[in-house]
């Protein structure tokens, strides 16, 4: 079986000893070596005619001027295609698709979670008015296979979720629907659970572009979804396998397909105005050692130039998609906090990456991505489905453990026998839900929280199932397997699992039972930039600072300028930052800092006449024009001294002037 090679094995023991390279998990998975040397050089020139390739179809589907099968599809009652100038990259986008758009409800998912709430009645009545409550949240669409385009036997084609995203928008919101492209050839290279139905060949690539990606693009680019934004989520776990599991035979047969494919998703998408391109970037539990996060972001920028339109055909990353990687590990905040004479970072759990979770690897990668020449424009998204970690045994505090281990076993909200562990996770619940623009995350440049797996699908059958779309059993959906991959460890995997992708009720009531924040409740106040990676119950640089020198504390926020007045002991101040801007209207945010202990805030703003608010988040707000406040949503409003609030909104016209603003606190 190709799941256990020697190579990766030993490379993994060498990681934890030497604290360099170590195991890599991801939605699929998970290796050992980050390999991926220079073998690439001859996949340029592939890359360079494949591109031509892509570049002819897509016009030529878009003119209807071809007799492939792409004929088909335009035949389906389609209008005809916006003439796209293929290999541009659309110049109409706005910095963060999420921000101020509604996020799209798939009724085919509400309805199986409706139908297991109505199961779950009889034995737990407030589980089941909990799963009712969550019906409604926004989750991704997945394209898992060709037949997904049109439609099969696990629900509706693309055209079905497009007509209906249009329909909930009602003429009047601006609605964003989040689509997943899963396909490429050879897919899943490393495991086994959603190995595709496309071969790592030349003709699999072949039909990828034909049969896969154009007809999707092309339904895309059609004028009747052009008030939509769609959110493409390119690939997951793809470009990430070749940086850490490029030693493994089969990804080494899927890796210049693996790179001509998301070259060619890439090169026709981005000339489509209503599409925005999200390149998946696994979890920190997998890239966030130095050893792979630098590869990374080196692999993502080398893609990326070879398309077209380079840096511009990307609108930025999705990280933990269909993984259980926390977004915060609220109590181990310092990689290298020492504890029995070892930085926390060694412990097993860990094994010397210091990304422990999804808001360090976010920030992490961005600064990467950055410095290989992504514009600074490039937004993340952190797949949050499953990441919750909620439930009795979650800690409440940091251990007292005396050993590094002792210490991250009792800390950590995870709750996985190892970082490797990916399938149908047992414990895990819910995570946040669907947001745009998270406060309290500016290092990680977030653009939304979305939930991209739709829980209560699940990863992979726990036993070996028959089925006609490529996909294996994998002995990481086994409960009863235990692997060097994973140290030592059992999968954790729930036992009775249908194959990847098809209902499986019993995780989805344990996902609900143990959501953290818990359905319903307040989201916790995140862990703020200021506190990241600071040891836990230490005041944090910046703070101490501000007390001793009675400063804010916070260098960035006052060389930004402009903050309204409010300088009382225990007062606030208001900056407003225009983040967006576009012929008839603008999106904006503002930050509120205390400049004392404040258990509220209240912002006072004006309008110019002609100008309104349409959107408004992470703020409660008395009106829409003129002046009128935004107070706190709650959550927000108590802040430390120094301490840093956030909301935003959309607005018709143009922004309120930075020096109206007043911030006035309780
Ligand atoms: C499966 C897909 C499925 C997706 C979302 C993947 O693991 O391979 O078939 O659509 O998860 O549930």
């Amino acid at each position: 079986m190709s799941f256990l090679t020697l190579g990766s094995r030993s490379s993994l023991v060498t990681a934890s000893l030497t604290g360099q390279l170590p195991p890599a998990s991801g939605h699929g998975y998970f290796g050992g070596t980050m390999a991926h040397a220079a073998a690439r050089l001859g996949t340029t020139a592939l890359r360079a005619g494949a591109i031509g390739v892509a570049t002819a179809l897509v016009l030529a589907a878009c003119t209807g001027d071809n007799d492939t099968e792409s004929d088909d599809a335009a035949s389906q009652g389609s209008d005809p295609a916006s003439v796209v100038t293929p290999g541009t990259a659309s110049s109409s986008h706005v910095d963060n698709a999420y921000a101020g758009a509604t996020m799209y409800v798939n009724d085919k998912w509400s309805a199986q979670v409706e139908e297991t709430a109505d199961a779950a009645e009889g034995d737990d009545g407030d589980l089941a008015d909990a799963m009712r409550d969550i019906a409604d949240t926004p989750t991704a669409v997945w394209m898992d296979r060709i037949s997904a385009i049109d439609g099969n036997a696990d629900g509706p084609g693309l055209r079905y979720h497009l007509d209906a995203a249009l329909e909930q928008a009602d003429g009047d919101e601006q609605m964003i629907l989040t689509v997943v492209i899963y396909d490429l050839p050879g897919r899943d290279c490393f495991a086994l659970a959603s190995n595709g139905e496309l071969p790592a060949t030349d003709e699999g690539l072949a039909r990828y572009e034909s049969d896969y990606i154009d007809p999707i693009a092309q339904m895309l680019a059609e004028d009747k979804y052009a008030s939509l934004r769609v959110a493409a989520i390119i690939e997951p776990d793809s470009l990430p396998n070749l940086v850490t599991n490029d030693s493994d035979p089969k990804c080494q047969a899927a890796d210049p397909y693996y790179r001509d494919g998301v070259a060619y998703a890439l090169d026709s998408f981005a000339p489509l105005d209503n599409v925005y391109t999200y390149i998946d970037a696994a979890h920190s539990g997998w890239l966030g050692w130095d050893t792979n996060s630098g590869p990374t972001a080196q692999l993502f920028a080398e893609v990326v130039k070879s398309t077209e339109a380079g840096f511009d055909s990307v609108d930025g990353f999705v990280t933990n998609t269909a993984n259980f990687t926390p977004l915060e590990e609220p109590y181990l905040t310092d990689p290298e906090q020492q504890v029995g004479g070892q930085p926390v970072k060694s412990g097993a759990f860990y094994e010397y990456n210091p990304d422990f979770d999804e808001a360090d690897w976010t920030a992490d990668l961005y600064t990467r991505l950055v410095g290989e020449g992504f514009p600074e424009s490039i937004g993340m998204l952190v797949d949050t489905s499953r990441n919750g970690w909620g439930g009795e045994d979650r800690p409440t505090s940091a251990g007292s453990g005396s050993t590094v281990d002792a210490f991250v076993d009792e800390s950590k909200i995870d709750a996985r026998t190892h970082r490797g562990a990916w399938c149908n996770q047992d414990g895990a619940g819910l995570g946040r839900l669907p947001q745009a623009l998270p406060d309290g995350y500016e290092a990680s440049h977030l653009d939304a929280f979305v939930w991209v797996k739709p829980p209560g699908e699940s990863d992979g059958g726990s036993s070996e199932i028959d089925n006609d779309e490529g996909k294996g059993f994998d002995p990481m959906c086994d409960p009863g397997f235990s692997t060097e991959r994973l140290a030592g460890n059992t999968t954790n995997a729930l036992a009775d699992a249908p194959l990847a992708g098809k209902w499986f009720a019993a995780q989805f009531a344990q996902l609900v039972a143990n959501a953290y924040p818990e359905v319903g409740a307040e989201v916790p106040a995140p862990r703020t930039d200021a506190d990241a990676n600071k040891p836990v119950g230490a005041e944090t640089e910046s703070s101490e600072q501000a007390q001793e020198d009675g400063s804010t504390g916070d260098d960035s926020a006052a060389a930004e300028g402009d903050e309204s007045a409010g300088d009382s002991a225990a007062g606030c101040t208001a900056q407003l930052t225009v983040v967006n801007k576009w012929g008839t209207g603008f999106e904006a945010r503002v930050k509120v800092k205390a400049t004392g202990p404040i258990t509220g805030w209240v912002v006072t703003m004006s309008l110019p006449k002609g100008s309104a608010v349409n959107n408004i988040w992470n703020g409660d707000n008395s009106g829409k024009t003129g002046t009128f406040t935004v107070g706190d949503a709650g959550w927000n409003g108590a802040l430390a001294k120094g301490g840093t609030g956030e909301f935003g909104f959309v607005g018709d016209g143009v922004a309120p002037e930075p020096s109206s603003l007043e911030c006035s606190a309780s």
